[in-house]
């Protein structure tokens, strides 16, 4: 049997930087609330103008795949998550394997949210480790700010969410114990009402006709903060530890952790939680805010670029989103 491991990470972000006081002059936040409680300085935002989900997601693939050495036309398949796609319909997928001149290779749109790239991961792996494709591009990618309502009504989750894109290059290999150990996902559904934007969505009246007060909760994004929270501070170290028990291994071989980054408070829960030193877990909400599927694979591109990703190493990954979904990955560089 194959095993898949990855040969290659990049990432994108928009170079438009707002900061929590750029907020401030829009909406009734200040830059001490926001930090007190996210632990977001700042955030990108992709001006519309410049383009798409798509191409951000481009940008970081021919990056992942320059560090992967690998050439597109050597991709068999592209598994592209994110919750922002550039269209209604088709996926983003599709539009990112155009751009890149992919010819006829299968495009599968995931959506996961915030567990996007962990399901986009295992999603990959199983077509790696069954034989039907050797090599995969994954792309995550999102454009939030047009979703956000950043005025004051929209605070709560307005001051949030960033947008940016990342990628990696999956490929067989057939050494025992190195690559993509596990993957474990989750989901339920009872949750589904609680973080979520409705419209466009089947059979709603409101489906085409966005952007009218009285559809104002339909088109904005709605959450629980407080359940959310909740939740994804049991959910991420539990799911941690069942990657864990599956491989026979424990929190002390974990080398590096890369949390979903949704609240700097939630990540501080679920080190302390699995007993994790400050050096085993890397977060970079200060300066991108979350950026739902796109946050794993950013964290990984920066450590590739500060060269922390060592052979050998044991990374977990471990997300918590909308669904709910939650999912754990374990890799052994
Ligand atoms: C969103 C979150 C930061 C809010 O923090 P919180 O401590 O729960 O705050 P609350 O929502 O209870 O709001 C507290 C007060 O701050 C206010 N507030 C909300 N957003 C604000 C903002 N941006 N600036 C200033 N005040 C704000 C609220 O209106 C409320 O005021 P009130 O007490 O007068 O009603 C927090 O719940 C959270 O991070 N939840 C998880 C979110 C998440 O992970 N989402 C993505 C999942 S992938």
């Amino acid at each position: 049997m194959f095993h898949s491991k990855i040969t290659g990470v990049g990432h994108y972000v928009p170079e438009k930087i707002v900061t929590n006081k750029d907020l401030e002059k829009i909406m009734d936040t200040t830059d001490e609330w926001i930090q007190e409680r996210t632990g977001i300085k700042e955030r990108r935002f992709h001006p519309v103008e410049e383009g798409s989900t798509a191409k951000m997601a481009v940008k970081a693939a021919n990056i992942a795949m320059e560090r992967a050495g690998v050439k597109p036309e050597e991709i068999d398949a592209i598994v592209f998550a994110t919750l922002s796609s550039d269209y209604y319909f088709p996926g983003s997928g599709v539009l990112a394997q155009a751009m890149l001149n992919m010819g006829t290779i299968p495009a599968i749109d995931i959506r996961a949210q915030c567990s996007g790239f962990i399901y986009a991961l295992s999603v990959a792996d199983q077509f790696i480790k069954s034989g039907m494709y050797k090599k995969i591009l994954l792309m995550a990618s999102e454009t939030q700010s047009i979703a956000l309502d950043l005025t004051t009504r929209g605070r709560g989750m307005g001051v949030l969410f960033g947008d940016g894109a990342g990628a990696v290059v999956l490929e067989a290999h057939n050494e025992e114990g190195k690559g993509i150990l596990s993957t474990h996902l989750h989901s339920d559904g009872n949750f589904a009402e609680v973080l979520r934007i409705k419209s466009p969505g089947s059979g709603r009246a409101t489906t085409f006709y966005p952007g009218i007060e009285e559809n104002y909760e339909e088109i904005h994004p709605q959450m629980d903060g407080q359940l959310v929270f909740k939740n994804a501070v049991t959910r991420m170290p539990e799911v941690v530890i069942e990657a864990l028990n599956h491989n026979n291994l424990t929190v002390a071989d974990i080398d590096m952790l890369l949390p979903h980054q949704a609240n700097y408070r939630i990540s501080q829960m679920v080190q302390r939680l699995l007993k994790l030193p400050d050096e085993k877990i890397y977060n970079n909400i200060e300066r991108f805010g979350n950026t739902t599927a796109a946050t794993i694979p950013i964290l990984m591109s920066e450590l590739w670029e500060q060269g922390r990703i060592k052979e050998g190493q044991l990374f977990a990954l471990t997300a918590f989103g909308s669904g709910f979904t939650w999912a754990s990955a374990l890799i052994r560089w």
